[in-house]
């Protein structure tokens, strides 16, 4: 397994990236692995749905403190002018709103923030020395996929207007890549878990939490009572649903790969990020459970709506173009999401 890289203070890319979401859970993850590979990062995040502790946190782990500047990524004019002080030449753009949830209710503000942050992204961009743009899209691209493993020439059905968003806004980065010399990678993310190894960082969902691993680390630490899992009876081993889960740290790994095969890349493709493998709930609540050292409780519900039975990622095409494949394992992925939950129980609100 590849550890999260440790600091290297001399060593020099001299190549800066433009961060969007820097501050979020994936962002901070690839903030450290890209200053730990020599990259100078400047981050860019609203804060949104993440705390600013995040960045000492980041200095912290990467052994030198992070650019940064506060804004909105829909402020086109303070994008242009952090894009004109520091002359990137690489853009990774992860800030975005993810809840399925809260997009079926308030669909305007996802379309506002993911597409249309996409979009002044690019033009503020749109006269500077940016050669690569890598972008964060979702399985949930796939929707309720026909077939596994899913490549990238799957048909794409979202289902929400969150997997809209993130498909119109990859077309959008398509096409305004393909008027200028500027390569594109639109990496299609499973379902990221886990945290940094020192459990300094890691995913802090505000309120409820939606996805499975944080709701049952939040039953573990004693924030919740019981993980309700939805549904038993799906056409799987053991009734519940299959998703690829892929370690946080895998996952920035990727990024750095991406930026690494850069001078391969001419064109916009299409990579989904996964393991490969798929793990049923039930699984997950098992192994998370070893990690823990006891049980979390659980009830069986009623299905959640929209719910595909079964999804995992064909990984063969970032093989080939990145170099990269994703090695943690769900053992990993649980025992470093409970350092985080267990040494951060509330999160970032308990941050010193
Ligand atoms: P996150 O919410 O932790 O991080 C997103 C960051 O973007 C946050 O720090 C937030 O404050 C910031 N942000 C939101 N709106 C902004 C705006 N208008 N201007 C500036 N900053 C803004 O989410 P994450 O899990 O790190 O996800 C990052 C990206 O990856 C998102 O685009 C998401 O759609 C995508 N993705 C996530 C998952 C997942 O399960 N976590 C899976 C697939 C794809
Ligand atoms: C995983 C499994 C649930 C919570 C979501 C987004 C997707 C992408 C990844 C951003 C499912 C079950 C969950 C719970 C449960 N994100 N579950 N009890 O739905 O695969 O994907 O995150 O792009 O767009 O939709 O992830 O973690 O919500 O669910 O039983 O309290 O766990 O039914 O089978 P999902 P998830």
């Amino acid at each position: 397994m590849s550890e999260p890289t440790e600091p290297n203070h001399n060593q020099a890319t001299n190549a800066t990236v433009l961060v969007t979401g820097a501050a979020g859970y994936i962002g901070s993850h690839t903030c450290i692995e890209l200053m730990a590979n020599g990259f100078d990062v400047i981050g860019v995040d609203n804060f949104d749905n993440s705390e600013p502790v995040v960045l000492d946190r980041i200095a912290e782990l990467a052994g030198r403190p992070i650019q940064f500047a506060e804004l909105d990524i829909r402020d086109t004019e303070a994008l242009r002018k952090v894009v004109s002080k520091h002359s990137p030449s690489a853009v990774i753009h992860f800030a975005g709103l993810k809840a399925v949830g809260e997009s079926v209710s308030h669909p305007q503000k996802y379309w506002s923030v993911n597409v249309g942050g996409t979009l002044s992204l690019l033009d503020a961009i749109s006269t500077s020395d940016v050669s690569m743009f890598v972008f964060s899209s979702s399985c949930t691209v796939y929707g309720d996929p026909a077939a596994v493993p899913v490549t990238e020439t799957t048909p794409v059905a979202p289902i929400s207007p969150y997997g809209r968003t993130k498909l119109a806004a990859e077309q959008a980065i398509i096409d305004h890549l393909s008027t200028r010399d500027c390569g594109g990678l639109l990496l299609r993310y499973f379902n990221p878990v886990g945290a940094h190894a020192s459990g300094r960082i890691g995913e802090d969902p505000v309120g409820v939490p939606n996805n499975l691993m944080p709701f049952a680390m939040q039953v573990a630490v004693g924030r919740r009572d019981a993980l309700s899992i939805f549904g038993d009876d799906y056409d799987t081993a053991d009734g519940t649903c299959i998703r690829d889960y892929i370690h946080v740290v895998d996952l920035a790994q990727g990024h750095v790969a991406a930026l690494k095969a850069e001078t391969d890349i001419d064109s916009c493709e299409i990579v989904n990020l996964g393991t490969g493998r798929g793990s049923s709930v039930l699984e997950v609540v098992n192994a998370a459970s070893e990690a823990v050292g006891k049980p979390i409780a659980h009830q069986i519900v009623a299905r959640r709506d929209g719910d595909a039975a079964v999804i995992f990622a064909d990984t063969t095409k970032a093989e080939s173009l990145l170099s990269w494949s994703a090695d943690r394992t769900m053992v990993d992925m649980c025992r470093d999401h409970w350092s985080w939950q267990s040494l951060n129980p509330d999160g970032y609100r308990t941050a010193d």
